[in-house]
């Protein structure tokens, strides 16, 4: 039976760990660090996300800013919010919540940040910067993720590691990181997707596997070897009565089969979706230190 991932636990300690060293910046009479969160529209999932963004910042004792704008707000008059926060000193770090409404492109949007105070690790600098190995903010699951390895002490090198999906935010950068010359990574990746002809014998083989394509129990107990590492990235709300809000959140692991083989599992809720936000608390933290732009 594996050991469960806590995340958590784990984004709790980490959130710890920000707020004190947040403590000894005041105390030396630094700067408190300064996030700002963009959200356009009233799509329910993402003002949760911003909401729960906004809370962990009064936690480990950060100044939050929120921007809220209708979802008709102009692309042009986006981009001068942008250029506003990009020039506002006090402001370390923010993001713009996504989705944004059809009407404007999110790539514009990104592009538009400066990298330096990119702390969602989108732009493509930042990006960029990751590939090759130099500092920069790394997007915040994958992060999560490195976290998570690095805090369970999960050996990863020379270790096959499968990773189910290649989005843009999860799967691609996740191939990248673990590739990496460094802890967590000396992986030998193998990054599938929808046109993997048998994902299931390339699963079955893996000492690490990550799901993260976004189908609910997508990965089931005959996918994975006996005393493999499963990280489950999914959260897909799957209607479900017996539950007062009317949805079950399901990740993309049949989970009671695959803790029965694995050595560690990420449960969800409750694995990799709490990291996140202490991924970003942490790149608005070295956004202030300005430590990955000096
Ligand atoms: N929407 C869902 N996840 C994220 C995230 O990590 N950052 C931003 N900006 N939008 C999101």
């Amino acid at each position: 039976m594996a050991e469960i991932i806590d995340g958590k636990a784990t984004s709790l300690a980490i959130k710890d760990e920000i707020a004190e060293k947040v403590k000894q910046i005041v105390n030396d009479g630094g700067k408190v660090p300064h996030l700002a969160a963009v959200l356009v529209g009233d799509d329910g999932a993402s003002q949760t996300y911003v909401n729960g963004k906004v809370k962990a910042c009064e936690y480990v004792g950060f100044k939050s800013s929120l921007l809220k704008f209708d979802s008709d707000i102009p692309e042009e008059d986006l981009l001068e919010v942008v250029d506003k926060l990009n020039n506002e000193d006090d402001i370390d770090g923010y993001i713009v919540q996504l989705p944004l409404p059809k009407h404007i492109s999110p790539q514009k949007v990104i592009e538009r940040i400066k990298p330096e105070k990119d702390v969602d690790g989108f732009h493509p600098v930042n990006v960029g910067r990751m590939v090759l190995g130099l500092p920069a903010y790394i997007s915040a699951t994958p992060f999560g993720i490195l976290k998570l390895l690095e805090r369970y002490k999960i050996d990863t090198e020379g270790k096959e590691c499968v990773i189910i999906g290649r989005s843009d935010i999860v799967g691609t950068p996740m191939s990248n990181l673990l590739s990496r010359k460094t802890y967590p990574g000396n992986c030998t990746v193998t990054l599938c997707h929808s046109r993997t002809k048998d994902i299931k014998s390339l699963s079955r083989n893996a000492d690490i596997v990550i799901a993260a394509l976004g189908m609910p129990e997508f990965l089931t107990g005959d996918m994975v070897k006996d005393g493999a590492v499963v990280i489950d990235v999914g959260v897909t709300r799957v209607p479900d009565a017996t539950k007062k809000r009317g949805y079950a959140l399901k990740g993309d692991v049949k989970f009671d089969e695959v803790a029965e083989k694995a050595s560690y599992i990420t449960p969800v809720p409750g694995g990799v979706g709490p990291m996140t936000i202490a991924s970003l608390l942490y790149n608005t933290l070295m956004a202030s230190q300005k430590a990955i732009y000096s």
